[in-house]
């Protein structure tokens, strides 16, 4: 829990100072740009202003009218008030025409005194007497190749400065509120955020601890398609795995002790016997009996222990093959002919029905003969008095696009429910309906099968009706 506050608190502390260290940049940015742009407009304006002066005193001073100069100098002043501190023109005769913003008159014939004849343009700043920064534009006029005067204005800094400066705070207030809006909205989101990512780690957390206690029945519910989406389906599968092995240790453990209890049981009971009968001079045919009996039991633990040493080593790629060109049918009717004696004596047919000229298959003959006997096992098993197994063969190349063979094993017994035929090749699966009773076996028989046809490159699958019978299909390429 305090774990996941922090992160919470974490991811929130860190989008948060991120978003104030770009919103920083970002205004510091702005600041400086504004600034340098208000600077240059400020300056564009008094070049203008300058320039528009000098051209309206143009035509005046071409028809010598004193008057309409003067009026210039003047209106440029008042126009330009406080930006412009003075103004003034002086002409070839040294006639000086002079406005100024302040009233002052011994500032007035101080500034007077800047108004001097030049032959070229200049700017200059330098401080007044009142201690006001001044910006001087000054530039001569020429009429037919003559300097006839020049035009002189004195523009304020500290006014600039003053523009540049109320422009600046105006502009800071506005950053102020956007920094305080964005900040609040940007805590709010990375809070959300660092919610969003926390919630669904505390869920994976909640079921990890669940799956640590041994409630292997836990599922995160998952409705986002990101990688934390991705995480959750991952963990529920893996719980689900989890899930199924610990099943499939249940139904291992349960075999195997019923596996190996039932003939290790028998061997045990019959060898008292046959001391019994060595003792008391039994009959020949009953230590006979009791011989059959523990060489039954010895065989189906050898089979079973044989069962899961084959799966253990399919598992690891480890089983040897050694394939060879072969003819299925003899492999076929040797099985049919093995089952013969056990089919009449459970008063069941068993029968093969080879289809069609098949061709040599290369496969491990053992394997096959191994995969066939545990089919036709099955399905003596799961037949009731009376019934049939079929063992057919045909080539096919229907649904494959390339020759294969395939095998069914075929009969009418109890048959699979529907939902479970895709099951039994599990390992340790054993099929469960109420209707009938089934021999309890170890659910090893058709994990084999599927590995072993796996192993031929091939397919096999199942085909069932409850109560009416199953066929097992495999498929071996040519
Ligand atoms: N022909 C069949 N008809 C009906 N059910 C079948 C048939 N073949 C298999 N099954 C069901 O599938 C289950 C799994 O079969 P599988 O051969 O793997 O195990 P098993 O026969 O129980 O044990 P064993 O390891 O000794 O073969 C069986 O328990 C049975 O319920
Ligand atoms: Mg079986």
């Amino acid at each position: 829990m305090v774990c996941l506050m922090n992160l919470k608190a974490k991811i929130t502390l860190y989008v948060s100072f991120l978003l104030l260290i770009v919103i920083i940049a970002v205004s510091y940015n702005i600041f400086v740009t504004q600034k340098k742009i208000l600077t240059q407009q400020i300056s564009e304006n008094r070049t203008r202003a300058f320039k528009s002066f000098v051209s309206m005193c143009n035509e005046a001073i071409k028809v010598k009218d004193d008057i309409q100069v003067n009026h210039a100098v003047e209106l440029l002043v008042s126009t330009y008030k406080p930006s412009v501190v003075y103004a003034g023109y002086i002409n070839s005769n040294n006639v000086v025409m002079f406005a100024s913003r302040d009233e002052d008159r011994n500032m007035d014939s101080v500034l007077k005194t800047r108004i001097k004849q030049t032959n070229k343009d200049y700017i200059e700043v330098y401080p007044s007497l009142t201690g006001e920064q001044i910006c001087e534009f000054a530039t001569p006029f020429f009429f037919n190749g003559e300097n006839v005067g020049t035009f002189v204005v004195g523009f304020s800094q500290t006014n600039m400065k003053e523009q540049i400066d109320n422009g600046i705070s105006m502009m800071l207030h506005k950053i102020k509120i956007i920094v305080i809006v964005t900040m609040i909205i940007g805590v709010i989101l990375s809070y959300f955020l660092g919610y969003s990512f926390a919630k669904p780690i505390k869920k994976l957390t909640n079921a990890a601890e669940q799956i640590s206690k041994g409630n292997l029945d836990v599922e995160i519910k998952v409705n986002r398609k990101d990688e934390i989406g991705k995480l959750s389906n991952t963990f529920n599968n893996m719980a689900k795995q989890i899930k199924e092995l610990d099943s499939m240790k249940d139904s291992f453990v349960s075999s195997v002790s019923h596996e190996l209890r039932s003939p290790l049981s028998a061997i045990d009971g019959y060898c008292d016997l046959l001391i019994e009968c060595v003792n008391n001079n039994y009959s020949k045919e009953q230590e006979l009996k009791g011989l059959q009996i523990i060489k039954q039991a010895t065989v189906r633990l050898t089979n079973f222990i044989n069962n899961i040493l084959d799966l253990a080593k399919m598992k690891a790629n480890k089983l040897e093959v050694k394939k060879i060109d072969a003819d299925v049918a003899p492999i076929i009717d040797e099985i049919v002919t093995l089952y013969q004696p056990l089919a009449t004596q459970q008063k069941k047919r068993v029968y093969s029905e080879i289809n069609g000229n098949i061709p040599k298959i290369n496969i491990d003959v053992e394997k096959i003969k191994q995969v066939i006997t545990n089919l036709v096992s099955n399905a003596m098993k799961f037949t009731k008095e009376n019934g049939s197994v079929g063992v057919k063969a045909f080539p096919t190349s229907k649904g494959y696009g390339d020759d294969y063979i395939e095998i069914w094993v075929q009969d009418d017994g109890v048959g699979i429910p529907k939902q479970q035929v895709d099951l039994v090749f599990q390992k340790f699966y054993q099929v469960h309906d109420g209707e009938f009773k089934r021999p309890k076996g170890t659910g090893l028989g058709l994990t084999i099968v599927f590995e072993m046809v796996k192993l031929h490159k091939g397919y096999v699958w199942a085909e069932s009706d409850l109560g009416k019978g199953t066929t097992f299909k495999f498929a071996l390429p040519k």
